[in-house]
């Protein structure tokens, strides 16, 4: 198997080293694979002039997986827009057609605590946000600035889906769901855009063939609102790909850390690019403070999907439990009690204990 490995911007490089040492675990009980790094987001752009450049894009089609820590930082803000980390991040999505995004939602019974909701809330909560990732107004042309008749300038974006791109996802969405509770909620804002018209009828028509999985529909502001009330009644929340974006971080935010979650974003192959959902965090870069677990839990993710080896998958998720059961946390998950440590000590426990 081809891994490459996309280390990124601020504090992607120390999380992905950490997770390509639990790799080399992984690689030393006899699984085979071979890991290329490439430089991607501000790092493509400092070394090509390209947050995606050519090289890191031939290798990344010619690979079984990637794995990705994150891109960004306050030191592009000023570059225009094709030259900006998160374009890269953009364009590898679509130039994979890496179309249907993975983003569970998961809440550990050592972390309760760590969330700010209620515990009775979210104990237990176990839910799935697949989110279309290659379309919608990220996507969608025209897009751009203008003078209007009035002489103001105007922006304006498209939101737009196609039939085959709703059909597509929707059928990952239910087939996720057979592997889970059986339920999804399809979330669109169909009492007033015409995109999610469309959307709502073609997933009710693809559901057909599903008639073991419970379909319901949910506006998107309704589905925010029930996100923080009740999130237990959701399994798979099936969604375009801004109202993924947004309800994604609302989703991580109830599990207490952000720093925890993993993603994978699969094309019709199988291939996959994996990365924690949280960001790039310039702020603590190389000061030994980030959480590695998200790109480590990432790293499972790809095990699990790309390379069908759930068995080595459950391994990785186990010796997270368990270091998190023995009390270890980095800043961001501290709890009282608990033993506060860095990013190589952490990954080097989930090593230890493989
Ligand atoms: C995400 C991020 C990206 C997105 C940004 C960095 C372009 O917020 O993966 O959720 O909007 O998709
Ligand atoms: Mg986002």
């Amino acid at each position: 198997m081809k891994i490459l490995a996309l280390p990124g911007d601020g504090i992607g490089p120390e999380i992905v080293n950490q997770a390509l040492a639990v790799l080399d675990k992984i690689r030393a009980s006899g699984f085979e694979c071979k890991v290329v790094k490439m430089p991607i987001g501000g790092a493509g752009y400092e070394a090509f002039g390209d947050p995606l450049p050519e090289k890191t894009l031939e290798e990344a089609k010619g690979s079984d997986a990637i794995l990705l820590g994150a891109v960004g930082g306050p030191k592009y803000d000023e570059l225009p827009r094709h030259q900006r980390p998160e374009q890269g991040l953009l364009r590898i999505r679509k130039e994979l057609e890496l179309f249907a995004n993975l983003r569970p939602a998961v809440v550990y019974q050592e972390l309760l605590k760590a969330s700010a909701m209620r515990s009775s809330t979210v104990e237990g909560l176990d839910l799935m946000i697949l989110r279309e990732l290659t379309g919608d107004i990220y996507f969608g042309q025209p897009r751009g600035q203008r003078i209007n008749n009035r002489g103001e300038r105007e922006g304006f974006d498209t939101m737009m889906y196609s039939e085959s791109e709703i059909r597509r996802i929707a059928r990952v969405g239910f087939q996720i769901a057979r592997k889970r509770a059986c339920k999804v909620c399809s979330v669109d804002k169909a009492n007033v855009l015409d995109t999610s018209i469309l959307w709502r009828e073609v997933v009710t028509e693809v559901a057909k063939d599903y008639p073991d999985v419970e379909l319901t529909h949910m506006y998107v502001d309704n589905a925010a609102m029930q996100l923080v009330q009740n999130p237990k009644q959701f399994d798979v929340i099936l969604t375009g790909n801004i109202f993924g974006d947004i309800l994604s971080d609302q989703a991580a935010m109830l599990t207490g850390s952000i720093g925890m979650l993993p993603s994978a974003s699969l094309n019709k192959e199988g291939v996959g690019l994996f990365e924690p959902v949280h960001g790039s965090a310039p702020d603590i870069a190389q000061r030994d403070r980030a959480n590695p677990l998200a790109t480590i839990l990432s790293l499972a993710m790809l095990l699990r999907y790309s390379a069908s080896r759930g068995d080595l998958a459950s391994k990785i998720e186990n010796a997270v439990k368990k270091v998190l059961a023995d009390g270890y946390r980095t800043l961001d998950i501290k709890q009282e009690g608990a033993e506060v440590i860095g990013t190589n000590r952490m990954g080097e426990l989930v090593c230890a204990e493989l």
